[in-house]
This record gives C-alpha cells, structure tokens and sequence, in this order.
C-alpha cells in the first residue's frame, strides 16, 4: 500500500490565475468534509429518519482529496478545514492530516469536530501539525446532551475540551447553534465559559439546510447578544484574516471570547472566502446554493491536473453573489449538512 506521506507531487505546469470569481473575491480557503457519516443525529443537522449514506467507491479516497487540494493550494487556497460528519469517525484520519499539512502554499490547516473521539486521537492530531480546533457542543446538560445529538456523549466531548487544553490547542473555538426552547436557557452559562477559559464560544445561527426543520427556533445574533448582555460589558475584538466571519467580542477582564456567526441576520456574501469539497468529490462554491461541480469523474478518469484546474477555475468563476436564505425561510437547501460539511 502507497503511503500517503509518500505521494510526489506530479511536475505539471498549472495555469498562473489564481482563484477568483466574477465579483472579484479571492478564494483562498478550502474546506474538505472526508465523509458523511456521524456519530451523531444532532437535531439541527439531520433528521432521525435514516438518511441513505453515500456508498464508500462514491466518497474520495484520501489519495484522491491530496491530489485535488494540492491543485487548490498552487491555486492559490492556503487555508483548509477539514470537516464531516464527522471526520474522526474515518479510518486513517490522522495519516491523512499529516498529509494534507504538507501541502506547500498551506498556512492553516484546522479541524471541525464533535469531540466524541478527539480525546482518544488528540496526540496524534498534534503531531500531524494540527493546533486550531473547532470543538461542537450545544449543551452544558449531560441529558440535554443526549436529546440534542441522539447520544449519551457529554462526558467525552468536555474531556476532549479540557484535553485540548492542557495540550496547548489554540485557539479552541466552541461551536453553539443557538436554538430557542432548547439550550436558550444556557446561553449565559456558554458565554460565561469565555470569563475563565481561553475559549473562543461562537454562537451559529441556525440555517435550514437539507432535511432538519427548526426553523420556529431559529435564534438570531442580536437576540443572542441580548441574551448574554448581563453579565457584562462586550467589547469589540478586531478580526484577523483567520478569523472567518465571526464577529468577535470580549467580556472585560476574559481569559476568552465569544463571537456570533450571522449567516442569517447579517451574511458575510460579500467578503466569502470559501469554498468545499464534498465527501464525494464535489465543488460547491456555495454552502447554500444547489450548484456542485464534479471533481471526482474527471479526476477518475484520468484529467490530468491542469484540465481539473480548469474545471475549478471556471466553477469558482460562477460562484454566487450572495445565498437567497432570510429569517425564519423553511428548509429550502438540499442536501445534508453532514455530506457537506458545515
Ligand atoms: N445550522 C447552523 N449550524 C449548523 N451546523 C450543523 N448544522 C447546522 C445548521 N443547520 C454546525 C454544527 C457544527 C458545524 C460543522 O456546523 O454546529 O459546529
Ligand atoms: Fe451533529 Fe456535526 Fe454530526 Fe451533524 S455532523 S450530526 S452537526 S456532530
């Protein structure tokens, strides 16, 4: 078997342009979802239907998603998160990572997770070069836990936090999607972690994407923001580039922060930097638009990287100006946040 570490990069000539669409906006970060499967059945992200799972010849294998994102880093993408479902429940994540770090062009590698398993994979996470974590959690109630994400889970997601920790992760981003009648009540509670760890507590906005239906919860940032408002005065924090489109605040005197990530009550269209890999080889230049480009086909049946640099190109191109989704519209993107990997 060929290992990963040991795939040469190809001396092909890629065209010079680099990744930018009609509206001028470079395109500099990639995140890859390596599969579709999850431990979970978090409320928000999927139904507690089954939902038919993408066969595994249809999902890239690793080898794959290398060749395609070293295309995306002389591209010009030098930021990749790798996401879900949930990546550690794949076999050989962490060789992957090590990988995937050797990209030339590659600033910031980071991983999206539920926690579940990062304890168990932390060590070897680090050592593949990995030190931003985004950690899920919507609850701080171990049975709430349960009725949120289908599993009895808690225990092992904070351990993973406090793990992180101790190991010296940083930053550690805490994701919440804010949901009304369900964890509305420990939104301070979340806020107040930020006083005395070095957490970065992001509260999401609920989008309805695929097959989940929540929206009469839906919670908007400034509702949030309200919320949280007495336990003391928020300052402004200043974005850096790595920072993505949450809008940052500290309480005075916190070890951390916290942030709101508004892709309903104020979407962040206009400066999006994104793009994603799906689990099964598609670019979809936009988390809530229905146009994917097959990547995987071409790259099957033999493109050579030049001729799928241009099929990204043009794609990118195309990108949309901005998603259509306002507050409280139904579910009217398809497909599952858990193939396309939030
Ligand atoms: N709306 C908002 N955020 C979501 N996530 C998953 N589904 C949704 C949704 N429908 C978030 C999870 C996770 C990240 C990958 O995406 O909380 O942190
Ligand atoms: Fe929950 Fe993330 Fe799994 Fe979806 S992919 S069920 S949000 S843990």
């Amino acid at each position: 078997m060929i290992k990963l570490s040991e795939i040469e990069p190809p001396e092909i000539k890629l065209p010079e342009i680099k990744l930018v669409d009609q509206y001028k906006r470079r395109l500099d970060y990639l995140r890859i979802s390596v599969t579709d499967r999850c431990n979970m059945k978090c409320i928000y992200c999927m139904t507690h239907e089954k939902t038919s799972k993408l066969p595994c010849r249809e999902i890239l294998r690793y080898e794959e998603i290398i060749r395609i994102a070293r295309i995306f880093t002389r591209l010009g993408v030098s930021k990749i998160r790798i996401t879900g479902g949930e990546p550690l429940v794949r076999k050989g994540i962490c060789e992957f990572l090590s990988g995937i770090r050797k990209l030339e062009g590659l600033s910031d590698l980071s991983i999206t997770t539920n926690g579940v398993f990062l304890k168990d994979k932390i060590k070897q996470i680090k050592s593949a070069g990995i030190r931003r974590l985004n950690i899920s959690l919507d609850t701080l109630d171990k049975d709430k836990f349960k009725n949120i994400s289908g599993i009895d889970a808690f225990s092992e997601v904070w351990e993973s936090i406090m793990t992180a920790l101790d190991m010296g992760f940083d930053p550690i981003k805490i994701n919440v999607v804010a949901l009304k009648g369900i964890n509305d009540d420990e939104l301070p509670d979340f806020a107040r972690l930020s006083l005395s760890y070095p957490f970065q507590i992001r509260f999401i906005e609920y989008m309805p994407i695929g097959t989940s239906r929540m929206t009469s919860r839906q919670l908007l940032a400034p509702e949030i923001k309200n919320r949280i408002s007495s336990i003391g005065r928020l300052d402004p924090v200043e974005n850096i580039s790595v920072d993505g489109p949450a809008k940052r605040f500290r309480f005075e005197n916190a070890k951390g922060e916290v942030g709101f990530i508004r892709p309903i009550s104020e979407h962040f269209c206009s400066s999006c930097n994104r793009l994603r890999l799906t689990a099964s080889g598609n670019l979809k230049t936009c988390l809530l638009s229905e146009t994917e480009t097959d990547l995987k086909g071409p790259l099957r049946k033999g493109c050579s990287e030049s001729e799928l640099a241009e099929i990204i190109l043009k794609a990118v191109y195309k990108k949309p100006f901005e998603h259509p989704l306002i507050a409280n519209s139904e579910g009217i993107i398809s497909g599952e946040m858990s193939a396309i990997g939030g």
